[in-house]
């Protein structure tokens, strides 16, 4: 038996994508393995949006050099596999291939010139590559995350995304059906479609509305989320069917950056404060309990500290349910390298303080508004720390309830009854467990 070990960085669709790598071994007879010190093929998923992400990848690579035995290989694949390409191979000596999002199907390939003592980067962008033939290798249980779209045509002027992961294509909606089907039939209940910017799908005929209209209607399926959106694809089209859908969650990520129109404009987010400010309204008019949440970028070329304000101030007005905030990070080749007035590190780092802490205060007291709501939770697993089980309402808030495992991968309702700000305790209502969701 081989064995391969993969460590995943960055986003969710590199979760998917590692599912997708364990696919491609699998056919050539990979197991699956959480010990490098047992792998016959060692791959890092990586992620190339912010500078530390990348830092710390190349930290873990020295770590993972101790386990590479002789015929042991050691790659490179992701998005800073995709970014730095042969650079990676001189830069690192003891990796052995680098292939980017596009390449996976090279593999095999790469793997045994490798153990033939060739090293080599596939770093091709292929803009028909969905990988339709191959099933990704999945661990089942409730939920699972469904890639419905690759690559990228906006230029957000701070992204390095559109570099990596090439351009905007979607999968034939019959196909993401088939496969949603089949996640379905093996008892999976929640599914997360994947895209850069997810609701912009359209495969030609059908687009991201229509999708939801199918996707949500599978059989089986109790919940389906989407991540990310992007503001300006929010047609009324889309909207409407998230309000009809059933199974379509009152939850939306939708990432801002930048609350000030001038900064937002910098960005090339196509996008101003007012017309974000009109999506959420258009959202919340439609769907009136969803919970938001966002991605914030303090720092950015050029803020200025009323601007960055600005930004605390769209905080607080939209009343934002959590938030991914971020320092600005300078990456290569992106239009916003050149920008004057780059911000001082410290300042960067003292805005991300203080925007931490706003998020916190709002996202805290939207919660306490919350205790005493009954909401339906799946029960998604045990806790990291004691022994209570985290649930997930549709609203994407983490609620931890007392009970034994067995409820696992079942819908309750539950009566929320404390937060510590962030998550929640909840107690099962009388009527208890609900549904037990059969694998
Ligand atoms: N459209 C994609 C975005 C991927 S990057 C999606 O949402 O799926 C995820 C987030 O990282 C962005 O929303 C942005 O907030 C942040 N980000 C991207 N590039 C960055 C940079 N150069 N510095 C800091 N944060 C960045
Ligand atoms: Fe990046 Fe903007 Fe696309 S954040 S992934 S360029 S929508």
């Amino acid at each position: 038996m081989k064995y391969l070990y993969v460590e995943t960085y960055g986003c969710q669709m590199n979760v998917a994508d590692t599912e997708l790598l364990f696919g491609v071994l699998g056919k050539e007879g990979y197991a699956p393995t959480d010990e490098p010190s047992k792998a016959d093929v060692m791959l890092v998923n990586t992620c190339a949006v912010r500078d530390n992400a990348e830092q710390r990848v190349i930290g873990r690579l020295g770590e993972l050099k101790r386990f590479k035995r002789p015929g042991v290989v050691l790659g490179t694949v992701g998005c800073m596999a995709q970014r730095l390409g042969q650079q990676l191979l001189e830069d690192v000596p003891h990796v052995d291939l680098v292939i980017g999002p596009d390449g996976y199907r090279a593999l095999p390939d790469l793997i045994e010139g490798a153990l033939a003592g060739d090293r080599a980067a596939d770093v091709d962008f292929k803009t028909w590559e969905h990988y339709e033939d191959i099933a990704p290798q999945r661990e089942i249980g409730s939920k699972a995350f469904v890639t419905i779209q690759r690559g990228c045509d906006y230029r957000c002027t701070f992204c390095i995304v559109p570099m990596t992961r090439g351009r905007e294509r979607s999968r034939k909606l019959s196909d993401v059906l088939a496969e949603v089907e089949s996640l379905a039939r093996r008892g999976v209940s929640e599914i997360t479609l994947l895209g850069q910017t997810v609701n912009s799908y359209n495969d030609g005929e059908r687009d991201f509305a229509d999708m939801l209209y199918e996707v949500g209607a599978v059989a089986g399926i109790r919940r389906v989320r989407f991540t990310s959106p992007h503001p300006n694809d929010f047609s009324n089209r889309v909207i409407e069917a998230m309000a009809a859908v059933p199974t379509v969650c009152e939850h939306v990520h939708l990432p801002v950056q930048s609350g000030s129109s001038r900064v937002l404009k910098l960005m090339g987010r196509k996008y101003d404060r007012e017309g974000y400010l009109r999506c959420v309204e258009q959202l919340r008019r439609s769907i009136p309990d969803i919970a938001i949440s966002t991605d914030i970028i303090v720092g950015f070329p050029g803020e200025t500290e009323a601007e960055f304000l600005e930004t605390e101030s769209l905080v607080r007005e939209v009343g934002f349910d959590d938030a991914f905030t971020f320092k600005y990070s300078q990456r290569d080749g992106t239009g916003a390298v050149r920008l004057p007035d780059q911000v001082p590190e410290e300042v960067k780092g003292e805005r991300l303080e203080r925007i931490i802490s706003t998020v916190r205060e709002v996202a805290c007291s939207r919660n306490m508004g919350l205790i005493g709501v009954k909401v339906e939770v799946l029960a998604e697993g045990m806790a990291r720390r004691g022994e209570l089980i985290q649930s997930r309402t549709r609203g994407n808030k983490v609620v931890l309830i007392d009970g034994p495992a067995e409820l696992i991968g079942s819908y309750l309702t539950v009566r929320l009854t404390g937060t510590t700000g962030a998550t929640f305790t909840g107690v099962p209502t009388p009527t208890g467990k609900e549904l037990a969701i059969v694998g």
